[in-house]
C-alpha cells in the first residue's frame, strides 16, 4: 500500500474510532433515567441567540412545573451565569477535581432553576483534554436525579467538545437567524449529525425574526438542502421575534422572560416551551405595534 493510502486508512479508521468514542461517550455521560429529556442548544454560527434560548427557555420550563438543570456546556466562551442573576463560585471544571462531585458545583438559579456553570477562558478550555473530558462526562452522570430537564448551552461549530455534549442528548435544538450565512452553517451542522443516524432529533429555532414569514422562509432554504444533498428535512420547533426586550435584558443581566413578561420574545419562548412539553406545534405569537410600524415604515 502506498504512504499516502496508509496514512488515509489511519485516518478513517482513527475517526471511526472518535466516532464510536463519541457514541459511547454520549450513552454515559447522561445515563438518564428515561423519564429525563436532555436538551442540547447549539448552533453554526456564533451569536446567533443560543445562550439566551438556554437561559430563557429554562425559566421558562420551570415555571411551567419542571425541575430544570441548565449546563454551561460552552467550553471557553461560557456565559450562562452572567444570565442567571448570581455569581457562580463553581464550574464545570471544578468536576475534574478528585474530591468535587456534581452537588458541588449545581448552583441555584432565577426561578429556581439549577445550573452548572461553564468554564470561560481559552486557557481553560485547552485544559479539558480528552481525558478529562471523560472524568467530566463521568460525573455529570448523575444530573438525572436533579431534573426532569436538563438544557445544555453547548458552543457553535463542529469541534469535538461541541460534538460530544450534543450527541450526548437526546433532544437537539439547532438555533439560526434569517442571515444566509447562519443557514448555511446550520447546514453544516445537520450534515455532520446526519452520519449519527440514530441521534437526528435535530428542530431548528429561528431567532431574530421580523414577522413569522421569516421563519417559514429559513426553514424551507435549510430543507431545500438538507433535502438534495442528505435527503432529509429538519422540523422547526418555532422562532423568537426580533426583540429589543432581549437587548435590554441582556444589559440587565436578566432573562428576558422575567424582565419584561410580556415582550413578543418572552412570548414566543413560553410558547416554545409549551410546545416541548406537549408535543404540539408552536402556537403563532403576534409581533405587536412594532413590527406593525416595522412594515409600515420599513424600520
Ligand atoms: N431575539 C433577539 N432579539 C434581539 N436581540 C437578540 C435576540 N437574540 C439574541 N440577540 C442579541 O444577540 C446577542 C447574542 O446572543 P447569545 O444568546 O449570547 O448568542 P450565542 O450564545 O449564540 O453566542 C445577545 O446578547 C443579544 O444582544
Ligand atoms: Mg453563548
Amino acid at each position: 500500500m502506498s504512504d499516502q493510502a496508509a496514512k488515509l486508512r489511519n485516518l478513517v479508521e482513527e475517526r471511526a474510532e472518535e466516532d464510536a468514542l463519541s457514541r459511547k461517550i454520549g450513552e454515559l455521560y447522561f445515563d438518564v433515567e428515561d423519564s429525563t429529556r436532555v436538551i442540547a442548544i447549539t448552533s453554526g454560527k456564533g451569536g446567533v441567540g443560543k445562550t439566551n434560548l438556554a437561559v430563557n427557555l429554562a425559566v421558562a420550563l420551570q415555571l411551567s412545573g419542571q425541575k430544570v438543570l441548565l449546563i454551561d456546556a460552552d467550553i471557553g466562551m461560557a456565559n450562562c451565569n452572567l444570565l442567571m442573576g448570581s455569581v457562580a463560585n463553581r464550574s464545570l471544571l471544578d468536576l475534574l477535581e478528585d474530591d468535587v462531585e456534581l452537588d458541588d458545583v449545581v448552583e441555584d438559579g432565577e426561578a429556581g432553576v439549577k445550573y452548572i456553570s461553564g468554564i470561560a477562558g481559552v486557557e481553560a478550555a485547552l485544559s479539558v483534554n480528552r481525558r478529562a473530558q471523560k472524568k467530566l462526562h463521568k460525573k455529570l452522570g448523575d444530573c438525572s436525579a436533579l431534573a426532569d430537564i436538563i438544557i445544555l448551552d453547548t458552543g457553535a461549530g463542529l469541534n469535538r467538545n461541541v460534538i460530544e455534549f450534543v450527541l450526548a442528548a437526546t433532544e437537539v435544538l439547532l438555533i439560526t437567524t434569517p442571515e444566509p450565512t447562519a443557514l448555511a452553517d446550520a447546514y453544516a451542522v445537520i450534515k455532520a449529525y446526519s452520519t449519527y443516524t440514530d441521534r437526528r432529533n435535530i428542530k431548528i429555532v429561528v431567532n431574530r425574526i421580523r414577522d413569522e414569514e421569516e421563519c417559514a422562509e429559513a426553514v424551507e432554504k435549510i430543507n431545500q438542502t438538507t433535502e438534495k444533498f442528505l435527503g432529509v428535512t429538519v422540523d422547526c420547533l418555532g422562532y423568537i421575534f426580533e426583540d429589543k426586550a432581549v437587548i435590554d435584558a441582556v444589559h440587565k443581566q436578566e432573562p428576558f422572560v422575567l424582565a419584561s413578561k410580556n415582550s413578543s420574545a418572552s412570548r414566543c419562548v413560553f410558547e416554545l416551551a409549551k410546545s416541548l412539553l406537549t408535543g404540539e406545534k408552536m402556537e403563532s405569537v403576534s409581533a405587536g405595534w412594532r413590527i406593525f410600524l416595522y412594515r409600515l415604515f420599513g424600520y
